[in-house]
């Protein structure tokens, strides 16, 4: 239908014929001459009607927004004055000789380049957003990401296995989506929240290394980074240890990066440990972009007379730390003001600080509601820990450790972003040895960090049954700007060590052989030592597109509550498709 794209239109064309096809984007009435900006996938080109061509121009005069047209005519050059450097056919124009309208348009709800819409409007209408240049270019994006992730697998001797969507209810973390099986009355299949044992199951089936491009279904609350399905790059190996793994993946990242923005990541990428990672940046994904890290005080203000302080200090779990932010000091009462309202949203009970005036004049130096309670000592370690110099402030948070963390891990973030103290560019790491469980206070329960089919560390498995707070695991996260962008560990290939993290995790033997007696079984067989990782596919597309949102890079994504505003889904259904699947609802649907 066409013989070139609009953006290939360039002055080697002049005094060629063309036909082009593609939308109208807008259509000018320059009293006599028509002006069509027309649009296809790869850009925009200016076609001219002159009233000399009547046909043609009698078809311009009924185009309207968002037809569907063909058009034949002579390249020709733009008058001086009126080339538009912003376009690649700028340069150009076409002068029609025959514009068909291949299909008209209602008028559409917005104008396609208007980058100020409501992400409902856009999402109501996504067919029309996703017409617009900024969703061209992220979907390109992450078809491009997707196939150099899949040419760096396949050349690496990984093969692309498909796994069932219609699975087994297992509990794996996150809350799971059910399927109703009409067949088998009163039972359901459960949607995976990622191929976990399906791709152990496949290292023990002997295939060694496998990926998959794949959704998983995950029913959570939902945030800028998440989606009730996303889409994971899932990988398994065999015989390889974490380092390898490791090293092979971060490669892959490196490749995909280069290939889709030319980007050269560091080789190797740094690797921090957990413990680290929450010591200085009270996050286990730290934006090492934003150089600040926290000050530990918790030994320095124990017997200090500020019970803020001291209490915590003297708790097992408690925590005292700072944030040093360099020239602070220029805060005015009203932004400290702001920022403890931001950390009391996150549960802080309170920020103190300290604005350092003149560090040589010591406590006189200093200017704070709270160093009258702090002893001499205690001022002067805060000082000399934290490095602050004369300009600086310090804010401080007191609490369990995980409160205390979460607040200033965020008002670093937060602090280090609005304060330009950022470095541009990109941050990986990797952050490992995690912690294999973690208490979860609600259900008074251990619970795996990552899953339950994590490996400990070599000579922790001791730890499991006896004191599950000191075994650490071969875990591993892929960390870039902040983001967690992959997950992965060394799996358990015995049987034994598997059920004994069962046990400790309070999975009876029946409930054992009920859920998972199937990866019991087949570790029974010679499984081989194995592990892996799982990107979130979604997450580094945003990443690489510069999205807020992972949203942004999925072409028909969920809102915040979970639904899909496009096609109305989840929706009720008659009662003639519940009673086929056994179902009574307990309450009318709303
Ligand atoms: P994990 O649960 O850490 O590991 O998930 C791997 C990666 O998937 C991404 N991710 C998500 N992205 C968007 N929306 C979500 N709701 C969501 N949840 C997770 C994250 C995360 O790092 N089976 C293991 C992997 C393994 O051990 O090999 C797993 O799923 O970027
Ligand atoms: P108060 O003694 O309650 O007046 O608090 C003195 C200062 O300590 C104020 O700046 C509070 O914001 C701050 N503060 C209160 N609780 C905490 C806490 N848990 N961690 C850090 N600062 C706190």
């Amino acid at each position: 239908m066409r013989t070139h794209y609009c953006a290939e239109l360039t002055a080697a064309l002049i005094g060629k014929r063309v036909t082009l096809a593609g939308w109208a984007h807008r259509r000018r009435d320059h009293g006599g001459v028509i002006f069509i900006d027309l649009r296809d996938r790869e850009g925009l080109a200016q076609v001219v009607c002159d009233p000399d061509r009547a046909e043609a121009f009698a078809v311009a005069d009924r185009v309207r927004g968002e037809y569907v047209l063909r058009v034949s005519g002579s390249v020709r050059a733009r008058p001086a004055g009126t080339v538009n450097a912003n376009l690649k056919s700028g340069e150009v124009e076409v002068l029609a000789e025959r514009v068909e309208i291949l299909n008209p348009s209602v008028p559409p709800p917005f104008q396609i380049d208007d980058d100020n819409l409501s992400e409902q409007v856009r999402l109501e209408h996504r067919v029309l957003d996703l017409r617009r240049a900024p969703m061209q270019r992220n979907l390109r994006l992450r078809h491009r990401a997707a196939s150099a992730a899949r040419a760096f697998l396949d050349a690496h001797g990984f093969v692309d296995i498909e796994t069932p969507m219609l699975y087994k209810s297992t509990p794996e973390g996150a809350r799971e989506f059910l399927v109703p099986s009409r067949m088998h009355e009163g039972n359901f299949y459960a949607l995976p929240q990622s191929p976990q044992l399906f791709k152990q199951m496949l290292m023990i089936a002997g295939f060694e290394r496998y990926y998959q491009i794949v959704k998983c279904f995950r029913d959570e609350d939902l945030r800028a980074d998440r989606q009730p399905e996303f889409t994971q790059i899932d990988v398994e190996t065999s015989f390889l240890d974490e380092e390898a793994i490791r090293a092979l993946m971060e490669q892959l990242a490196r490749h995909m990066f280069k290939e889709v923005l030319g980007v050269a990541l560091p080789d190797p990428f740094p690797v921090m440990r957990y413990e680290d990672a929450m010591r200085d940046y009270g996050v286990d994904k730290p934006d090492l972009r934003v150089p600040l890290k926290l000050t530990e005080l918790t030994d320095v203000v124990k017997d200090v007379d500020f019970k803020v302080f001291s209490a915590p200090a003297n708790t097992a779990d408690g925590r005292v730390v700072a944030l040093r932010v360099p020239g602070g000091g220029t805060l005015t009462r009203g932004e400290i003001d702001a920022y403890t309202e931001y950390v009391k949203t996150l549960g802080a009970k309170g920020l103190a600080w300290i604005k350092v005036n003149e560090r040589a004049k010591g406590a006189e130096g200093l200017q704070s509601p709270i160093v009258k309670n702090l002893h001499a000592q205690a001022i002067a370690a805060i000082l000399e820990r934290s490095g602050a110099a004369d300009g600086d402030l310090i804010f401080f948070a007191a609490d369990r450790a995980a409160a205390a963390n979460a607040c200033l891990g965020a008002l670093r973030l937060r602090i280090g972003h609005e304060r330009g103290l950022a470095a541009q560019g990109w941050k990986p790491l990797w952050v490992i040895d995690f912690p294999m469980f973690e208490y979860d206070d609600e259900s008074k329960q251990w619970k795996a960090r990552h899953h339950p089919f994590t490996s400990p560390k070599d000579g922790h498995e001791e730890y499991i049954d006896a004191a599950p707070e000191k075994a650490y695991a071969k875990a591993y996260d892929m960390v870039l700007n902040g983001w967690e962008v992959a997950g992965g560990s060394v799996r358990i290939h015995r049987q034994e060590i598997q059920q004994q993290v069962f046990r400790s995790l309070k999975i009876s033997a029946e409930d054992q052989r009920a859920k998972f007696g199937f990866l019991l079984d087949a570790l029974q067989y010679g499984a081989p030592p194995h592990g892996g990782i799982a990107f979130g596919f979604d997450r580094l597309v945003a990443l690489m597109a510069g999205a807020d949102a992972i949203r942004d890079v999925i072409a028909f994504p969920k809102t915040q509550r979970g639904q899909d505003l496009l096609t109305g889904a989840p929706s009720p259904v008659t009662e003639k498709q519940l009673r086929e699947l056994h179902i009574r609802l307990r309450t009318p649907p709303q």
